[in-house]
């Protein structure tokens, strides 16, 4: 039974679900999740596979994670691994995988960790949960990109089914 770490990094908790059905996928395998803020420190031969997921809040990661992938990167390497985003502009059809998510491009850029599967999932907007200052913000982005900008509006965007497959291609690695 392979042991996989499912490391995340998330603002609103949406990471945490998609990780959670990534669990769910790898019914035959020891998962563990853990979260980016508790500074996980990684041990060689404690997993067999690492998994890192990321929400995009105003254009990128946080920083934790470039972060913690550049001071673990050699034990990445050493293990299969994969990455995925968490982002609403991958709402969009042309903008919904690894190749043409532009947040996951301009991040693997900056990093010079190379994730053998990388994954893009369309996140949330739960509008009554966030603040003045972030719902108007979010509400002028939806506009501009001709989203949803009804306040009282909760839309979850992701494809589970998608989520689905990456976990089945993590079970691969
Ligand atoms: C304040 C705020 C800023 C955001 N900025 C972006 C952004 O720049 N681009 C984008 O595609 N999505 C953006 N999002 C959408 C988030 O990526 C999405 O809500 C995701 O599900 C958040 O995941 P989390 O709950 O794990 O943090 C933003 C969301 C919020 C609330």
């Amino acid at each position: 039974m392979a042991r996989i770490l499912i490391l995340y990094s998330t603002t609103d908790g949406h990471t945490i679900e998609i990780c959670k059905r990534i669990k769910q996928t790898l019914e035959n395998h020891d998962v563990e999740l853990a979260d980016l803020k508790d500074t996980p420190s990684l041990t060689a031969g404690t997993f067999d596979k690492i998994v890192i997921g990321a929400s995009i809040r105003y254009g990128k990661h946080q920083p934790l994670v470039n972060e913690f992938i550049a001071g673990n990167q050699a034990l990445l390497d050493a293990h299969p691994n994969a990455f995925f985003s968490v982002n609403v502009v991958a709402r969009k059809p042309e903008k919904n995988t690894p190749e043409t998510n532009p947040y996951l491009q301009k991040f693997l850029g900056k990093i010079s960790w190379k994730p053998q599967l990388l994954g893009v999932f369309a996140g949330k907007i739960d509008f009554p949960s966030l603040g003045f200052f972030d719902k108007q913000m979010i509400r002028f982005i939806m506009w501009m990109t001709k989203g949803p900008t009804d306040p009282e509006a909760i839309v979850e965007f992701t494809d589970w089914d998608r989520v689905d497959e990456f976990g089945r291609m993590v079970a691969e690695l």
